[in-house]
């Protein structure tokens, strides 16, 4: 950023929904070595919404404590990033400002680009910031990932909404630049509008992945970006969180460092505590990371760390963000680890028949069960429209 006005994030709340499967769960169902799940991709439980939650009562959910702490004033603006959005027309981040009771003076926008989005959403916020350091933007990142059922993909399903407020002089993290950028017109992951589901090459998403982390890293440096070497930490989107750590092996080898299995477990593995439980949230995903890895470490005042933001189809960036001293006075660790283990295990059947119910479509007034234990829910499908309310 060109200017000498730290702008950043002050503060962080991650939400995620009531229910969780376990992957020993999916596992004794589809007969799949356990394994596989807990050390091939690194996951052992994804969480599911129950009947009343989607992108909508997470994202005000994760919202709520910044508003709670803070207050509403100078909110000027919220940029809601999804894929799985609920309303191809109006931004879920309307009902969120109704939710949080948001002043009329805001201004409220939806963006998109597979999992990239959210990353995208900081920096317009840290822009209009710049532009008057006396405006706070909330950014929330909300998704629930789904796949086919008894596809591949399935394993790596998950669901979580990060909120985050964007201020100047920020208490948790200060954004810095350059920004290495990678774009690449690539089919590895994509849902035409009439399917509820991703259609995925799984392998060349892999492959597709690591050409961009390296494309990212390259035009990060050619730009005057850090050393490898400055960096405390990496945050890496984490569709399942094995693939952080191909990730960052693929940034040592661009960056010409010596692979060291040490040092790759030391940089990757405080930031996948919460993905590994929670499973793909696609745009929340590398700050789900990035929560991690602060609540972790204790070591990082005034530290460098790195995030690494992919979208399939693909847009990924690479960005140097340094941590603010006294950062662990603001983080939310103890709510963080209750919205984690409050969730009530569910086993495969019951899993299985709420992905196999869809909301009504005929335009009737269909009421919905009370099961969230967040503090918004969907109530109802009325006249197409979808009624939230504080729970
Ligand atoms: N014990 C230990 N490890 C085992 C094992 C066992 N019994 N069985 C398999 N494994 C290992 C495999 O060796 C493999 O490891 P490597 O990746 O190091 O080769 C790993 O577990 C996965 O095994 P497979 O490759 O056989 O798994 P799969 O065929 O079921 O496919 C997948 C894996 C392609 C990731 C699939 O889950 C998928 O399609 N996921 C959705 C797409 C995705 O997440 N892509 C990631 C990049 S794209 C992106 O990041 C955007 C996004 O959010 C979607």
């Amino acid at each position: 950023m060109s200017t000498d006005l730290a702008i950043g994030v002050h503060d962080l709340s991650l939400r995620t929904t009531s229910l969780v499967l376990p992957h020993a769960e999916l596992a004794r169902y589809n007969g799949s070595d356990v394994a596989k799940y807990h050390k091939g991709l690194g996951q052992r439980a994804m969480s599911v919404p129950t009947e009343d939650e989607d992108i909508v009562t997470m994202a005000a959910a994760a919202a709520l404590p910044l508003i709670e702490r803070h207050g509403p004033d100078d909110v000027t603006t919220v940029v809601l990033a999804t894929e799985s959005s609920v309303d191809q027309s109006k931004a879920a981040g309307v009902y969120v400002h109704s939710l949080l009771g948001l002043a009329s003076n805001t201004r409220v926008v939806e963006v998109k680009q597979a999992c990239y989005g959210a990353t995208a959403g900081l920096q317009f916020a840290a822009g209009l910031v710049h532009r008057d350091p006396r405006q706070r933007v909330l950014v929330i990142a909300s998704d629930v990932s789904q796949y086919d059922l008894d596809s591949p993909g399935e394993a790596t399903q998950g669901a979580a909404a990060a909120a985050m407020l964007v201020t100047a002089d920020p208490a948790l993290l200060e954004l810095t630049g350059p920004s290495g950028l990678f774009t690449a017109d690539v089919m590895d992951f994509w849902r035409p509008n009439y399917r509820a589901t991703p259609l995925v090459n799984g392998k060349e998403s892999v492959a597709a992945y690591l050409d961009a982390v390296e494309g990212a890293w390259r035009d990060y440096r050619s730009q005057g970006g850090l050393p490898l070497t400055d960096f405390r930490g990496f945050c890496y989107h984490q569709p399942y969180t094995r693939m952080a750590f191909k990730a960052h092996r693929q940034l040592l080898e661009t960056a010409g460092a010596h692979l060291d299995e040490e040092a790759l477990h030391r940089d990757v593995a405080p930031t996948t505590s919460y993905n590994e439980t929670v499973g793909n949230s696609y745009t929340a995903s590398v700050y789900l990371a990035l929560t991690a890895l602060l609540e972790n470490r204790d070591d990082l005042d005034g530290r460098t760390v790195g995030l690494f933001s992919y979208g399939s189809g693909s847009v990924a960036e690479f960005l140097a963000a340094r941590v603010r001293p006294g950062y662990r006075a603001h983080l939310r660790q103890e709510a963080h680890r209750r919205a984690v283990e409050d969730r009530q295990v569910i086993d495969y059947a019951t899993y299985r028949s709420l992905r196999e119910r869809s909301l009504p479509t005929d335009g009737g007034w269909h009421e919905l069960p009370h099961r969230t234990q967040g503090p918004f829910r969907l109530t109802a499908v009325r006249d197409h429209q979808r009624i939230y309310e504080a729970a």
